[in-house]
């Protein structure tokens, strides 16, 4: 059956955000960035929200993805640790989804992501990298992989669409996909 949901899960600065959108202008969906709406429902900026604990973040993060385990013809963005944790993992799987690991090299993170504040959990390399493989377990649980280390956000939203629906064009049929 095909995908009614699709939610891109992720390390910080691998493109779920700005991915996203274009994604689902592809597809003619809507888009749902889980940080965003928590944002929008709290009030309260997600750095905001961290200064009083990660665990409190967490709790409004499950909710934020229980919400949109309700949606179809959505593209959803989750936060970089929202797969990582299994009662969210699993509300993110649930029903129609597909998910989609947008994998990136460590070096392309480091350069991507800004050390402003923005990001609470953004550290040093050293700090990064120890985050990093300790989710990557995690983001393997994803349906599908799409490498975004070098790619431009447009082309990575042409392959997913390709990957998940199975659309190739002529010339790349009987290429491997997975
Ligand atoms: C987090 C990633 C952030 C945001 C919060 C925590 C994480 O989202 O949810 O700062 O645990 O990696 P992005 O992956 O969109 O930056």
């Amino acid at each position: 059956m095909s995908p009614e949901r699709l939610v891109l899960v992720g390390f910080m600065g691998s493109g779920k955000s700005t991915v996203g959108p274009l994604l689902a202008a592809r597809l003619g969906w809507g888009f749902r960035d889980l940080d965003t709406w928590i944002e929008e429902r709290t009030g309260r900026s997600v750095s905001a929200l961290f200064r009083d604990g990660e665990e409190g973040f967490r709790r409004l993060e499950v909710e934020a993805a229980r919400e949109a385990a309700g949606l179809t013809h959505h593209v959803i963005a989750a936060g970089g640790g929202a797969f990582a944790r299994p009662e969210t993992r699993a509300l993110l799987r649930s029903g129609p989804s597909a998910t989609v690991w947008l994998r990136c090299g460590l070096e392309s993170l480091l350069a991507r992501i800004p050390l402003d504040g923005s990001r609470p959990l953004a550290g040093s390399r050293e700090t990064m990298a120890a985050l990093l493989a300790e989710r990557e377990s995690s983001y393997r649980l994803a349906d599908w992989t799409v490498d975004t280390t070098t790619a431009a956000p447009d082309e990575v939203a042409r392959r997913i669409v390709e990957v998940v629906f199975a659309i190739r064009p002529p010339a790349a049929r009987g290429a491997t996909d997975r």
